[in-house]
C-alpha cells in the first residue's frame, strides 16, 4: 500500500475516516509475555534498543497480535542522551539513571552532535529493517523526545515529580539551559532526519513533561523546540508528517501548541476533556488520544463504554485513537483486544 493511502496517514492529512486508525504508546512493552521473553534474550533494555534483530522483533509483536494501524519504533527517548555522551543506566523497578548537568563543565563535557551517530545507527538499522517487514497497511512511526523533557532527564540524572532541578537550572544558570535545549534541538532534528530517511513516514515528538511548564515557559521551552524541529525537518522531507504531545499543558498551551509548530497532529492527555477537543483542537488540526491507560488494567464495560464514547466525540475530524499515556506492565493483553473491537465496532 502507498504511504497516502494509509490510514494513519489519512487522517494526518486531514481527513475524517470512519473509523479511526488506533495503535498504543507503549504498545511494545512488559504487559505482553512474548516482549518480556525477547528482553530476557537481549539480556536488557538498553542491549534490545540496540539490537536491530530483536528490537524489529519487538515492534512487530502488538501488530501480530492486535493488528494495530500503526508500528512505533523501540528504542527509547534517552538514547540521544548517551549518544552525546552522557552515562544512561536502567534500575530495574525504579527506571532511568543518568549522569548529572548541573554547570558549565557538565555541557562542556558532552560529545558533538555530529558524533550521534556513532551510537545510533543501530537504531536507523532497525527503522530500515521495519520498513521493509511490516504489513503494507502499517505505518510506520519513529519517535524523539522533545528537548524539555530530555533536558529534564539529563539536569536531574532521572525522572522527578515535579522536574524541579530542570526548573532550577533555568533559573540559577540560564546559559547553560539555553545551551544544553540547543543541543538537544540539534541531536533531535538529525536523529529524526535519519530515521525518516530510513523510512518512518511519522514521527513523533514526546514532550511527556511539558505540564511543568508553566506560562510563558511553556511557549519558550515545549512550543519554541517543537515549531523549529517542525520547520527543519519538513524543509528536508516535505511528505513527513508530525504528531506533537506536550503531555499536561492547559488547553490554550494545546491550542497554542497546534497554531504556532503547525504539527499534524496533537496528542492529549487523558485530563484533556474530549469535548473541548473535538470543539477547538479538532478544528484546527488533527487530534491523537485520549483513553485513560489504566483501564487497560480494570477492563469492564467503563473500558468499552470510555472508548466508544472518546471514538464518537471525535467522529467529526480527524482523528488517531490512542491512551492518554503508555499502557502500564499491570495492563490485562485481553483489554487491549476489547479496546480495539470497541473503536472498530467489531
Ligand atoms: O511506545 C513504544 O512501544 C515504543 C518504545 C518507547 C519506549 N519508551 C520503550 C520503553 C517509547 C516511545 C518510549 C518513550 C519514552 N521513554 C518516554 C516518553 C513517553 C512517556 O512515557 O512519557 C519517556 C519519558 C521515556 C524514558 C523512560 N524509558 C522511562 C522513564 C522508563 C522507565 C519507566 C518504565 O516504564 O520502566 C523507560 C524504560 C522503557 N522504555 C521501557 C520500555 C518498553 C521499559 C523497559 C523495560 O523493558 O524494562
Amino acid at each position: 500500500m502507498k504511504t497516502n493511502d494509509k490510514l494513519i496517514i489519512r487522517a494526518l492529512n486531514g481527513e475524517t475516516l470512519p473509523t479511526p486508525p488506533v495503535w498504543m504508546m507503549r504498545q511494545a512493552g512488559r504487559y505482553l509475555p512474548e516482549y518480556k521473553a525477547t528482553r530476557g534474550v537481549a539480556g536488557d533494555f538498553l542491549s534490545l534498543c540496540y539490537n536491530p534483530e530483536l528490537a524489529t522483533e519487538v515492534t512487530q509483536q502488538p501488530i501480530r497480535r492486535y493488528g494495530f494501524d500503526a508500528a512505533i519504533l523501540f528504542a527509547d527517548i534517552l538514547l540521544i542522551p548517551q549518544a552525546l555522551g552522557a552515562k544512561l543506566w536502567f534500575v530495574t523497578g525504579e527506571g532511568p539513571r543518568l549522569s548529572t548537568i548541573t554547570s558549565q563543565a557538565d555541557f562542556d563535557a558532552l560529545g558533538p552532535v555530529d558524533n550521534i551517530d556513532a551510537v545510533l545507527s543501530p537504531i536507523y538499522e532497525t527503522v530500515g529493517k521495519l520498513s521493509r517487514e511490516l504489513p503494507s497497511e502499517t505505518t510506520l512511526i519513529g519517535f524523539a523526545g522533545a528537548p524539555w523533557t530530555v533536558a529534564t532527564y539529563m539536569i536531574a540524572g532521572r525522572g522527578t515529580p515535579d522536574q524541579g532541578p530542570a526548573l532550577a537550572l533555568i533559573e540559577n544558570e540560564p546559559a547553560v539551559f539555553d545551551a544544553l535545549m540547543e543541543k538537544i534541538t540539534d541531536a533531535t532534528i538529525h536523529y529524526m532526519s535519519r530515521q525518516i530517511e530510513a523510512g518512518a513516514e511519522v514521527v513523533k515528538i514526546f514532550d511527556s513533561w511539558a505540564g511543568s511548564l508553566k506560562g510563558d515557559l511553556f511557549d519558550r521551552y515545549s512550543t519554541a523546540p517543537a515549531k523549529r524541529i517542525t520547520a527543519e525537518l519538513r524543509a528536508r522531507h516535505p511528505d513527513v508528517k508530525i504528531i506533537g504531545f506536550p503531555r499536561g499543558a492547559t488547553n490554550e498551551g494545546y491550542m497554542n501548541y497546534a497554531r504556532e509548530t503547525g504539527v499534524d497532529c496533537v496528542a492529549i492527555d487523558s485530563s484533556v476533556d474530549t469535548q473541548w477537543a473535538a470543539d477547538n483542537l479538532q478544528k484546527i488540526t488533527c487530534v491523537q488520544g485520549n483513553l485513560d491507560q489504566t483501564l487497560l488494567v480494570s477492563g469492564g464495560e467503563k473500558l468499552t463504554s470510555e472508548t466508544k464514547r472518546i471514538v464518537k466525540t471525535l467522529s467529526n475530524g480527524p482523528h488517531i485513537f490512542n491512551l492518554g499515556h503508555g499502557i502500564t506492565p499491570d495492563a490485562d493483553p485481553e483489554n487491549v483486544t476489547r479496546m480495539i473491537s470497541a473503536v472498530r465496532d467489531e
